[in-house]
């Protein structure tokens, strides 16, 4: 069973809307899927689609010309305000003779049955990061095999307020899979006690991550397939077919596994963009807190706590952090913000509290938004909502006197301080 039985591609010419091309489509209920303009018409016959989209070609790029010999029908100069929507909309239905029925209910079926048809009989490893891609995968690998599914949760003590009991308990109440949960944040904090460089933290989170899943999956003995949570953009970035631009990266949710630990990767999102994976999230039941969670970088607060991480300093960061995301969470930006976080400074300042001098620690609120992560822009929050999280911060985070938001675009500044 395929879940491309209708299918449009896109053929990108260099195009920077190339992704919002393959939205458009996708808008109108049709699978879609992105080739260069290199693409030969063999890897296009291979692919099976029923019609093909041309970006606007900016640099004058050529196609093959047998491509256009396939016969299949083409739309060129697809213009992307409510025109464009409806002559797309004509090309897909009356051109092409699609149904325009892709809903995510059918996607999560055809995904079920495709994970149960690549597994057989098999045992599938997750490792579950707490974010909504590795949570989408899990959830939906266990409706395909039930408790043949084993996840591992690594609770490195750098992750957000709520965040380890949330998956627990949605893991192995809600879905019961067989969940190892593993407490290593005594381990996490002895590896990196008095290292402040940023890199060098990076490297020990990295390490110690992938020690404690190695060894968790060893223990689980011969489980052939490793799940992940690779999903579009992902292999879009890493090179479509036909298209000869440089890989801009890789993307290994576990890499570095040792070479004794061989998988077969399962990857069902791997045809999704985000929000599409938040709407599977939500099909398959996912609670909101989960499937709605920002993006949170691997080394997690170890990148936002700054300089050498202790637990004390960790605790008092996860505390201002759930307060600012409680009050975004009643904002008007619940949903536009990209990235929204406290972050601990270094530096200890003067203040005044019942008469008397303090000198206590800073909180920096960092809020993005962005569509790349390449470049961002800061939130514009309207000044009450900025004024309730820091008064709420310095009345009920100890050791705190100090609040500032930070007002740098990506570039110069990057989203994460460290
Ligand atoms: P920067 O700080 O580079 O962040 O502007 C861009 C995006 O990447 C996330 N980020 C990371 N994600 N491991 C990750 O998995 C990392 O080491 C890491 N550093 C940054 C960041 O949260 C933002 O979404």
């Amino acid at each position: 069973m395929s879940i491309t039985r209708e299918k449009i591609l896109v053929v990108d010419f260099g195009s920077k809307s190339a992704q919002l091309y393959a939205r458009r489509i996708r808008e109108q209920q049709v699978f879609c899927q992105m080739v260069g303009h290199e693409v030969t018409p063999r890897q296009i016959q291979d692919m099976a689609p029923v019609g093909l989209v041309f970006t606007d070609n900016p640099l004058g790029n050529r196609l093959d010309p047998a491509v256009l010999a396939l016969g299949l029908p083409t739309l060129e100069g697809m213009t992307l305000d409510e025109d464009g929507n409806r002559k797309l909309s004509a090309f897909l239905k009356e051109t092409c003779g699609c149904q325009c029925d892709w809903t995510m209910e059918k996607f999560a079926e055809y995904a079920i049955e495709e994970v149960r048809q690549q597994v057989g009989e098999g045992r599938v490893v997750c490792g579950l990061s707490g974010g909504v891609d590795s949570s989408v995968v899990a959830a939906l690998i266990y409706k395909a095999i039930g408790n043949r599914l084993s996840c591992i949760f690594v609770d490195t003590g750098l992750m957000r307020k709520g965040e380890p009991e949330s998956v627990t308990e949605t893991f192995s109440k809600q879905f019961q899979t067989d969940l190892h949960a593993i407490n290593a944040e005594s381990l996490f904090l002895s590896r990196l006690a008095g290292v402040t460089d940023p890199q060098q933290k990076r490297k020990i989170i990295g390490a110690t991550f992938i020690d404690c899943f190695a060894e968790e999956a060893k223990k689980l003995g011969d489980a052939p397939f490793l799940a992940q949570g690779t999903i579009y953009p992902d292999i879009i970035e890493s090179g479509i077919p036909g298209c000869n631009a440089k890989v801009i990266k890789h993307h290994h949710n576990v890499g570095g596994l040792p070479d004794d630990l061989k998988f077969d990767l399962v990857e069902p999102l791997k045809d999704l963009f985000k929000d599409e994976v938040r709407q599977l999230g939500l099909t398959l039941g996912l609670p909101a807190e989960i499937v709605w969670r920002q993006p949170f970088p691997g080394p997690g607060l170890g990148v936002r706590c700054l300089g050498e991480l202790t637990k004390a300093k960790l605790d008092l960061l996860r505390e201002a952090d759930a307060i600012v995301r409680e009050e975004l969470a009643k904002s008007e930006f619940a949903k536009t913000a990209s990235q929204t976080f406290a972050v601990l400074l270094p530096v200890q300042s003067v203040g005044v509290r019942n008469g008397e001098r303090t000198y206590e620690n800073a909180i920096a609120i960092r809020s993005v938004q962005t569509t790349d992560f390449m470049t961002a822009n800061w939130t514009r929050f309207p000044y009450d909502v900025l004024e309730t999280m820091a008064d709420r911060i310095l009345s009920e985070v100890p050791g705190v006197n100090r609040v500032v938001y930070d007002i740098s675009k990506k570039p110069s500044a990057t989203i994460e301080w460290e």
